[in-house]
C-alpha cells in the first residue's frame, strides 16, 4: 500500500512538472539572453560538443530555444564517435538529429582527427581543441560559444576535456575577447534522472540572487528531443530510450554563464 502511495504521488508529480513545462515557455523566464535590450539581436551561437548524439541526449532544450527565436546555431562535434567503428554512420546520424532541431546539416560540423577520437581514457589534446574551436569561431563570426561544464554531465573524459579546450585554452590564449562563453551545469545522479519534476529545483536554485549568472532554459518542443535522438539509430537501444525519458535534460537546461 505505502509502495503504491509512493507510485501515485510521484507518478502525479511527474504529470503536474510536465504541466509546468508546457506551460513556462510563455513566462518571462529569460533574464541574460535577454540581458541589456539585446533581444533583438540575432546571436551567432556555436554549440561545442564532443560526440554525436551528445546535442539530443544532453543539450536540445537549448537549441530549440535559441533557433525558435532566430538565432543562429552551428554546431562542432569534435569527434565522429567512431569507438565502436560506426564513425561514418553516426556522422550521418547527427546530420539527421540536427535536422530534426531546425539546425540544417551546412551548420553542423564533424571532425576526425587522429588525436580526437572517441572513447574512455583517449586524453584529448586542450590546444589543440581550442584551435579548432577558434577556426569555426572566426569562419562563423561566432558571438557566443555554449558547451559542457568541467564534469560534462556524465562525467565522460571527452566532454570534459571539451570544456577545458574552451575554458582554460581558448579564453585564455585567444585575442578575441567579446564572446560569451556558457556551459551546461551537471547535476548530481538523482536530479539527472528526475525527469521533469527537476523543474522545481532548477527554477529554484536559478531564482536565488547568488545566480545571477544561471539561466534555466525549458524545452518547448520535448517531442523533438525524441525525433531527435531517434535519429541516432545506431544508439538506440533500450537504455537510451529510458535515459531520454528519464533524463532531467530533456526536459530543460540550467545553463551558467562563464564569462
Ligand atoms: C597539441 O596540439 C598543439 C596544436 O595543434 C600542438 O602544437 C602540440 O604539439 C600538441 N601537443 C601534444 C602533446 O600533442
Ligand atoms: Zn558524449
Amino acid at each position: 500500500m505505502a509502495l503504491f502511495l509512493i507510485i501515485a504521488s510521484l507518478f502525479f508529480l511527474w504529470i503536474i512538472s510536465l504541466c509546468k513545462i508546457f506551460l513556462l515557455p510563455r513566462a518571462p523566464f529569460t533574464k541574460h539572453f535577454t540581458l541589456n535590450g539585446r533581444a533583438l539581436r540575432k546571436r551567432n551561437v556555436l554549440l561545442v560538443i564532443a560526440h554525436p548524439d551528445d546535442e539530443s541526449m544532453f543539450f536540445t532544450p537549448t537549441i530549440n530555444f535559441l533557433t525558435a527565436r532566430g538565432h543562429n546555431v552551428q554546431i562542432l562535434c569534435l569527434s565522429n564517435g567512431d569507438a565502436d567503428g560506426k564513425g561514418n554512420v553516426r556522422k550521418q546520424e547527427l546530420f539527421q538529429a540536427c535536422a530534426s532541431l531546425k539546425v540544417p546539416m551546412q551548420q553542423v560540423k564533424v571532425v576526425n582527427h587522429p588525436d580526437l577520437q572517441d572513447g574512455f581514457g583517449k586524453v584529448w589534446n586542450h590546444s589543440l581543441l581550442a584551435k579548432m574551436i577558434e577556426e569555426e569561431i572566426i569562419s562563423h563570426c561566432i558571438d557566443m560559444i555554449i558547451t559542457f561544464d568541467n564534469y560534462g554531465v556524465s562525467g565522460h573524459c571527452n566532454h570534459r576535456d571539451v570544456h577545458y579546450g574552451v575554458c582554460s585554452k581558448l579564453l585564455h590564449d585567444t585575442s578575441r575577447r567579446d564572446i560569451e562563453v556558457w556551459e551546461l551545469v551537471s547535476n548530481n545522479i538523482l536530479r539527472k534522472y528526475s525527469g521533469p519534476i527537476d523543474i522545481w529545483l532548477s527554477m529554484f536554485w536559478t531564482m536565488l540572487p547568488s545566480s545571477v549568472t544561471m539561466q534555466c532554459l525549458v524545452n518547448e518542443h520535448s517531442r523533438r528531443s525524441l525525433i531527435a535522438m531517434a535519429q541516432h539509430k545506431s544508439q538506440w537501444v533500450w537504455f537510451r530510450k529510458l535515459f531520454v525519458i528519464l533524463s532531467s535534460y530533456t526536459y530543460m537546461n540550467t545553463l551558467r554563464k562563464i564569462k
